[in-house]
């Protein structure tokens, strides 16, 4: 049977994107977050993100009504129980991940697959949270959701091959490009781009460029859309903060060490693009 309901647990950057992409492309989505002001937020940012698609005559008004007839915002999990497949999105810790994919195994369907949206804890470790590991895979988007092609799809060591080809079709039913990754810190994606960032933080901790010539660089030279450290702001200092430490923990070697300008920066609160303050100014 297809999936037609989709559940998705967090309406913040990601949650939202998904949220968006998933009823764009014609499924019900129930939109799942722990307080109304979020589930507000979210849903005003899908609906300025779908005026951009109608101001370039992608989609029409009445498709976006459409749109977002489709999401059902919801504060109680209660209310997933029939969605045939839930994605998570929720803020990037394992506790906070464990707790939701213990509930989610308690209250959806046994056949339901359980996807998470992490961009860099292990899917396996996650897994045995559940009783299905089967049915468990990371469906990892990418910042913006409704524009980047981008969906890595990450096997745990129990992930069976059903699973695998739902996730996978599911993914190009959304026009997007899935990529197959096996299981390991960062999977592909974070444990390449995530070290770039953080070396470029260094360069500029050592003084030997400022933020903007750095950036500079990989514009103009490497025809990356953005530098790296502007790229960093975007995605929150505290997540690439994260990230790293997932990426030192999980492999050992000391290249993975979070750049000390990074910490001290997230310490005061300097989160990037979200806080107003990063390594530029955003008003
Ligand atoms: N939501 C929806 N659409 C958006 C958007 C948003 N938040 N931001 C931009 N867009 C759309 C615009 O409407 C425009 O659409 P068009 O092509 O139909 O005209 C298109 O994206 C390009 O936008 P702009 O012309 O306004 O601006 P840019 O050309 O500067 O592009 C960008 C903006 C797409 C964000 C580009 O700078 C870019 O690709 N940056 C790199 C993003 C990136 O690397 N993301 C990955 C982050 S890592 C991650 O997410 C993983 C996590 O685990 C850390």
């Amino acid at each position: 049977m297809g999936i037609q309901c989709v559940g998705v647990i967090g309406a913040g950057t990601m949650g939202n994107g998904i949220a968006h992409v998933f009823a764009r492309s014609g499924y019900d989505v129930v939109l799942c977050d722990v307080e109304q002001r979020f589930l507000d937020r979210g849903l005003d940012t899908i609906g300025k993100n779908l005026d951009r698609e109608v101001t370039k005559g992608k989609i029409t008004a009445a498709d976006k009504a459409t749109t977002l007839g489709r999401i059902t915002p919801v504060l109680d999990r209660e209310n997933l129980a029939d969605c045939e497949l839930v994605i998570e999105a929720a803020t990037e810790r394992f506790e906070i991940k464990a707790e939701i994919f213990r509930n989610l195994d308690q209250l959806t369907r046994p056949d339901v697959i359980l996807a998470s949206n992490t961009s860099s804890i292990s899917i396996t470790k996650i897994a045995t949270l559940t009783k299905r590991p089967d049915k468990v895979i990371g469906m990892h988007f990418f910042n913006p959701v409704p524009v980047m092609k981008l969906v890595e799809v990450i096997r745990g060591l129990a992930t069976s091959q059903g699973t695998f080809e739902a996730v996978r079709d599911l993914a190009v039913k959304l026009e997007k490009t899935p990529v197959e990754v096996n299981d390991a810190p960062g999977f592909v994606s974070n444990r390449v781009l995530m070290p770039l960032l953080n070396e470029a933080m260094f360069a500029v901790m050592e003084g030997v460029a400022t933020a903007q010539a750095v950036d500079e660089v990989f514009k103009l030279g490497m025809a990356h859309p953005m530098g790296p450290l502007t790229l960093a702001d975007f995605i929150g200092l505290d997540v690439c903060l994260d990230i790293m430490r997932v990426l030192q923990d999980g492999l050992g070697d000391p290249k993975y060490r979070p750049c000390p300008l990074l910490i001290k920066m997230v310490d005061a609160g300097w989160l990037g693009r979200k806080s107003g303050r990063g390594f530029y100014s955003y008003s």
